[in-house]
């Protein structure tokens, strides 16, 4: 068994290679300078835990985890456009850098290539791992048009904004684990319960993620502290605000989100904290945890094996970017 550390190194060894032709260098290099600006390649690993929970890591494995983190990558640049996002892992986006219709291209590229990488494994399984991959982008796509529907509307209540998360997110993340899964030779039941686990795991993380757009530390951050505020998106933070905060602050954000004035982010920020969200993102991520939690304690394998998942687990609703 490796930890997840030792998968993250190990993973980030073989997937540092060139994964574009030449030429157009106006197409390929965005795409490469977008790759190799990082990442903390948390879903690659999820896919090779989830093999490694049921057996030695297989070249396949390494296949779909490329392939997942190409596919992450495409919708982080399609993002970037959406959320118009300067920077992304401290340093500038694709659509800002170079531009908007080469960010499409870069990232509609980006995919294919991800699977060029997916039609390299094995017959055996190419079928259920092409059904889980596709049902998931579908659902990645429906999630993030939810995020800007939710943009221009009011009334997002907390039911909506866990679906909207769990469809942009973390069905990703519970996608990668199950991927890895079905190439160790997983059974259903295993399946089951891993996904779930993914699932409740991703939708804390992305409960991180909000937390952090709106108070992380933009040093270690690398994206733009405030984003979500200013596009005026559905966060936890939000919606939380709007159902705890006094008549006077309800109206305040309401005018806020309306007039966008220069210093919107700095009073949404008064109004979240004078509603105590951080307490509020330490129960809503626990509550996740412990569903996640539960889900990894039914796998059927020795408890020994999932420590890696559990040191996972910690990291993903820790981490400070
Ligand atoms: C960012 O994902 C998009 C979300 C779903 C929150 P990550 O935080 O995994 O981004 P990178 O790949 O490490 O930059
Ligand atoms: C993005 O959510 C989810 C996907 C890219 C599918 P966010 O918009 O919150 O991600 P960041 O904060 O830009 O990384
Ligand atoms: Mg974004
Ligand atoms: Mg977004
Ligand atoms: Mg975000």
């Amino acid at each position: 068994m490796h930890t997840f550390e030792e998968l993250v190194t190990e993973f980030k060894k073989r997937f540092e290679v060139r994964h574009f032709p030449q030429q157009p260098v106006s197409l390929y290099e965005p795409g490469e300078y977008f790759l190799g600006m990082g990442g903390k390649r948390i879903r690659p690993v999820m896919c090779l835990m989830g093999n490694e929970l049921f057996d030695a890591i297989s070249d396949d494995a390494y296949h779909v985890a490329a392939a997942i983190e190409l596919f992450h990558n495409f919708t982080l640049i399609h993002d970037d456009i959406m959320d118009a996002a300067p920077l992304r892992r401290g340093m500038q986006t694709v659509h800002t850098k170079y531009s908007e219709s080469t960010a499409l291209l870069t990232g509609d590229v980006m995919m294919i290539v991800a699977y060029e990488y997916l039609n390299r494994i094995s017959t055996l399984y190419i079928h259920r791992i092409l059904h889980l991959f596709n049902r998931t982008a579908k659902e990645v796509c429906e999630g993030q048009q939810m995020d800007m529907d939710f943009e221009k509307q009011d009334n997002v209540s907390p039911g909506d904004y866990i679906r909207m998360i769990e469809l942009k997110t973390s069905v990703l993340l519970a996608a990668s684990l199950q991927l890895g899964a079905i190439l160790g030779g997983a059974g259903e039941g295993n399946c089951r319960h891993l996904y779930e686990f993914g699932k409740n795991l991703g939708i804390a993380f992305q409960v991180q993620d909000d937390y952090l757009d709106a108070f992380g530390d933009p040093a270690k951050f690398g994206k733009d502290v405030g984003g979500d505020i200013r596009q005026n998106k559905k966060t936890f933070l939000l919606i939380h605000a709007q159902e705890v905060a006094t008549p006077q602050q309800k109206e305040e954000l309401k005018q806020l989100m309306l007039s966008n004035p220069a210093d919107k982010v700095e009073k949404v920020l008064g109004i979240f904290r004078a509603c105590n969200a951080d307490d509020w993102a330490k129960e809503l991520k626990q509550q996740y945890l412990d569903k996640a939690l539960f889900h990894l304690d039914e796998v059927a394998v020795l408890s020994a094996r999932k420590k890696p998942m559990k040191g996972l687990a910690e990291f993903l609703i820790q981490r400070d970017y």
